[in-house]
């Protein structure tokens, strides 16, 4: 069967860790969106690792493909590979030969046009991670991007180097203004002899390590051998390009489709299966775009929100940037899970709730007069929603390792009668809920595995 594990908010919501959890009862493991915009953690008795492209399974030695649909940095890939080897694992990483290739000037690109919204003061900008992510996957639709499959071929990739480079220099020299050849780094960027060098060596060593595949024939031999497939997801259902707060996305598809479209296993193979969305049981934000419920109202929320991300560790893994907080919105989980068809949720920071003195959850909107219970499909009109809260119960601080062992009825009861909210609103029941990082700190009420 499969699992399918999507962000349900704005990521960042602990996929990586009920990846990880789930990552030991299945045999593969697919990222199929995204690249190394993704910061996945992962924690095992103490130890942590920050998974930006190697598949969270790597940790329980489960292989890890990187499917069709992502768009890859080899850079970052190969030194993340490297980094899990110096601290003992092996990860054995499979890539689609049809997945694209994140190279040098898209990094550039990303970086320019993030600094020519923010110059212009219209609050533009989307605050991306800067990987490059939106402009590999503009050349992707635009049909001159860079394939894994022509890195192992060296003439088609200088053919493609020699048809896209001059395309992007006139982009930076003609459209910004800006100048390439003045600065070593981004000259390197645009010099396609040095491009060819690296990248076709870069080849090389994927065609040494045997790490290429076709993946759509990979996973339907491991699918028609039994084989149990995780999809996990990045980034969230509401910085999904089509779903998602447009245009403050990402530039992919992290919602449940995707991993069909992004993997080449059949829709009717992957909708077969489970699919969990994650939840963090608050809402955090990193990057730009509205946030209805953002605890940012006067001094008191902004003490809680400082309290919170304290405590919760809210600091993006990938860029180290604060991340917003705001109470849990359910308009938003409402939408994410039916864009997804959520079977069941897993709700992780849990802990991190415990010993508020109050504690609200936003159960619609108020937008020009009316009531609504879904999210808007403009930016405009969700950051005019003003939230509709109801008051729960607090619950006090508990020992997160005494009620994973011992399992939900240890949970505080206002903190069940909290999950057991969430379920009935989103008429989807809770899998796991989160009681802290750590793999073990995780209490399980499906396995979807054994669903
Ligand atoms: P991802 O991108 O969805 O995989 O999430 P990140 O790894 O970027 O951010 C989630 C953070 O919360 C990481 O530091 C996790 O180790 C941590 N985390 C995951 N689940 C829990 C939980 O239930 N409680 C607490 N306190 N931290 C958690
Ligand atoms: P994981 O998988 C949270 C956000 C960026 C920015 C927007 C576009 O760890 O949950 P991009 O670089 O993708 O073009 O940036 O999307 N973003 C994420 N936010 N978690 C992520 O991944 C994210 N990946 C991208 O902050 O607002
Ligand atoms: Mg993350």
């Amino acid at each position: 069967m499969t699992l399918t594990i999507v962000g349900s908010q704005l990521g960042d919501e602990g996929k990586g860790a009920l990846v990880d959890r789930w990552g030991g009862d299945a045999d593969v493991v697919v990222r199929y969106q995204g690249g190394d915009n993704a910061g996945h953690t992962v924690v095992e008795g103490g130890a942590e690792y920050k998974l930006s492209l190697v598949p969270s399974g790597a940790v329980r030695g489960t292989v890890g493909v990187l499917g069709n649909g992502c768009v890859v940095n080899p850079r970052t890939l190969f030194s993340e590979i490297d980094g899990l080897r110096e601290r003992g694992l092996d990860p054995d990483v499979r890539v689609a030969r049809r997945a694209h290739v994140i190279l040098p000037y898209h990094r550039v690109l990303d970086g320019i046009e993030e600094e020519v919204k923010a110059d212009d003061d219209a609050g533009d900008e989307v605050g991306t991670t800067g990987r490059g992510i939106g402009p590999t996957y503009e050349d992707k639709a635009g049909r001159r991007g860079v394939r894994v499959a022509d890195l192992l071929d060296p003439g088609v990739l200088r053919e493609k180097l020699e048809y896209a480079v001059p395309q992007k220099r006139a982009i930076v020299e003609d459209v910004y203004g800006l100048e390439i050849d003045g600065d070593e780094e981004r000259a390197e960027a645009f010099d396609v002899d040095a491009l060819h060098q690296e990248f076709a060596a870069i080849g090389e060593r994927l065609a040494d390590e045997g790490m290429t595949v076709n993946c759509s024939d990979y996973l339907h031999r491991r699918h028609e051998a039994g084989d149990e497939i995780l999809f996990e997801g990045a980034q969230g259902t509401h910085i999904d390009v089509d779903h998602g707060n447009y245009p403050f996305v990402t530039s992919s598809n992290p919602t449940a489709g995707a991993a069909a479209v992004g993997s080449g296993l059949g829709v009717t193979k992957v909708g077969d299966g489970e699919v969990v969305g994650i939840v963090k049981a608050y809402l955090s934000r990193v990057g730009e775009g509205p946030m209805p419920t953002e605890l940012d109202g006067d001094a008191d929320e902004e003490a809680l929100a400082d309290d919170i991300r304290e405590k919760g560790g809210e600091f993006g893994t990938v860029t180290g940037r604060p991340r917003r907080i705001g109470w849990l919105d359910l308009p938003m989980l409402r939408h994410a899970a039916r864009v997804s068809g959520f079977t069941g949720l897993a709700v992780n920071h849990v802990d991190v709730l415990a010993g508020l003195d109050g504690l609200k959850v936003c159960t619609g909107y108020e937008l020009d007069g009316e009531e609504i219970d879904t999210v808007p499909t403009t930016t405009d009109r969700w950051e005019r929603c003003e939230p509709v809260y109801e008051s729960l119960d607090t619950w006090a601080e508990f020992d997160s390792a005494a009620v994973a062992e011992e399992g939900y009825d240890a949970l505080p009861e206002a903190a069940r009668e909290y999950l057991e909210f969430v379920a009935d609103e989103t008429d989807t029941p809770v899998y796991a809920v989160g009681v802290g990082p750590d793999r073990e700190e995780t209490v399980e009420l499906v396995n979807p595995f054994d669903a």
